[in-house]
């Protein structure tokens, strides 16, 4: 079956993006301004066959400013303004003012949802369904955040008294902070860390992915308006340019990261001080899928299938790796193949559409490339059409047996290929992850607790969720989102997140000095002393 390149005026026209018109904006300082420097084209990984025949081509959705030094040290000096060595408006502001704003910036952003639905969809060739999916449950965390930091207030709003002293006790911000958001989650990934970010007090330069950086900038003039001067800022170009140049100069106090382990260690020790810097980070991942002897085979290739294939397996908790007992291998191989060809492989917008164009530059070739290793190795791809590719489209491909020292084994192949290899001995699974320099997640398929249960019980000790009979994933935002090793630094549930973007300070008086605080109390005097609650 051909893959789909529509001419434009064949597109739906509810769900066309024409030239993004605000492509050039970027906000600093409480300003929103147009980028006048350098650009480069934003290309939908939507390829679109000219009105006058030729060649399909990437369809041009915008421009997105290259910024340069000068330019992303400006956006920073905002940040340091409105932080202002903690005595700036925001960082000093009750706990409901800042509350009250992020509530304004989500009504604000719903107003925006088809813009910022539109743009994700044509730049990252996510569903239509998934896109809006990814918008509703970035507003949704907004508002979970919100309670979350209403129950965190309150628990602070008391004295604790131990050793004849009397102390209150409450989170304040860290800093300024730099926030870097992946192309798979542009959205949501960067807005769990933002919106904490922000709400706790912290001024935020926020770096727009290479891929995906378009469907934020409809939100610009929300932030600019909800939000004191200089709280939100943008930058947007080259890593080492941007954040590289951000990095460098010390000023940041703390790392929102979500990407690979290689930019990470890149970006933490650009920074002059690194012992300053808090980092919370998201790295990659290889999740296994364990497929035990008894397992439900049809449950776990349903779930195999999903977990490895949504949103043609670009996300970090993809399942990466299939690894099957040999007495069920061919039976599960059979089903798992049956699902994958039964993906309907279509443009963001149609119904239905499992199987969408790839954003990176050469990423059909890149799997291609481990394909073709894994083959070299002795393995074959099993459903008919696996790995067929023109341009930004790749079939998905089912790669079987994948053996050790195949890429595939142990390399993140962050796309639609499923490598599924065979063990005999339970100990394997055990060496498997524990070899594995990430630990994130994993799926166990099975029934037996006498095998299940020691095999979770090293499990926890390697990677951080363990799923039985489902597949990996983030959510519910409300658990924790972390990993070991290559994987992760810090933790990201709702609540995690408000305490890593804060730290503990509090204010202790002995025994017979407690007028002062009586005083401040009665008065009004602090937004840190202070004992009235929010509902
Ligand atoms: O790319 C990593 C995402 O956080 C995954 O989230 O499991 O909800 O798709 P998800």
């Amino acid at each position: 079956m051909a893959f789909s390149y529509p001419k434009a005026g064949e597109v739906p026209a509810a769900q066309f993006q024409p030239e993004y018109a605000g492509s050039l904006n970027h906000l600093v300082d409480g300003e929103v301004r147009a980028w006048g420097g350098k650009a480069e084209p934003v290309e939908s990984c939507v390829m679109l066959r000219p009105e006058g025949g030729g060649a399909p081509a990437r369809h041009r959705i915008g421009r997105l400013p290259q910024m340069d030094e000068a330019a992303s040290l400006a956006a920073l000096d905002a940040a340091v303004r409105a932080w202002d060595r903690g005595r700036g408006r925001w960082p000093t502001m009750p706990v409901k003012g800042r509350i009250d704003a992020v509530r304004q910036f989500a009504k604000r952003m719903v107003e925006k949802r088809a813009e910022c639905v539109r743009l994700l969809m044509w730049e990252i060739g996510k569903t239509l369904k998934d896109s809006e999916k990814e918008f509703d449950r970035t507003v949704e965390y907004i508002e979970g955040t919100v309670q979350a930091l209403k129950e965190l207030d309150r628990t602070g709003n008391r004295f604790s008294i131990d050793g004849g002293i009397a102390a209150m006790i409450r989170r304040s911000p860290l800093g300024v902070t730099l926030c870097l958001g992946p192309f798979n989650y542009p959205l949501n990934e960067t807005f769990t860390t933002l919106i904490p970010a922000i709400i706790m007090g912290n001024p935020v330069v926020m770096k727009l992915p290479r891929y995906g950086a378009l469907c934020t900038l409809p939100l610009l003039e929300a932030f600019r308006d909800c939000f004191p001067r200089g709280v939100v800022n943008t930058v947007s170009g080259d890593g080492p340019t941007t954040a590289g140049t951000v990095q460098r100069t010390g000023k940041v106090d703390v790392l929102a990261f979500i990407g690979s382990s290689r930019a990470a260690d890149i970006l933490k020790h650009g920074h002059p001080a690194p012992h300053r810097l808090r980092s919370v980070l998201g790295l990659g991942a290889k999740n296994p899928a364990f497929v035990m002897p008894d397992a439900d085979l049809d449950l776990a290739a349903a779930e195999g299938l999903v977990g490895a294939l949504s949103f043609n397996g670009q996300r970090c908790t993809a399942l990466k790796h299939f690894l099957v007992h040999r007495s069920i291998a061919d039976a599960f191989v059979a089903k798992l193949a049956a699902g994958v060809s039964a993906l309907k492989v279509a443009l963001p917008w149609e119904d239905g559409a499992k199987i969408t164009p790839l954003p990176e530059h050469g990423k059909a070739e890149k799997l291609w490339g481990y394909v073709e290793d894994a083959v070299k190795n002795g393995a074959k791809v099993v459903n008919p059409g696996g790995g067929e590719r023109e341009g930004t489209w790749f079939r998905p491909a089912v790669v079987f047996p994948v053996v050790k020292g195949a890429q595939l084994w142990s390399t993140e192949q962050f796309g639609p290929v499923v490598p599924v290899s065979v063990y005999d001995r339970d100990e394997e699974l055990f060496d498997y992850v524990v070899e594995s320099p990430y630990g994130q997640q994993a799926s166990i398929f099975g029934r037996d607790a006498k095998k299940v249960g020691p095999l979770v019980d090293v499990l926890v000790n390697q990677l951080c969720r363990v799923n039985l009979n489902a597949q990996c994933q983030r959510g519910p935002d409300s658990f924790p989102f972390t990993g070991r090793k290559d994987s992760a630094e810090g933790t990201l549930s709702i609540s995690d997140a408000l305490r890593v973007f804060s730290i503990r300070a509090m204010v202790a008086v002995k025994e017979g000095g407690e007028q002062i605080v009586s005083d401040m109390l009665m008065q009004r005097t602090s937004n840190f002393v202070r004992t009235d609650f929010l509902f």
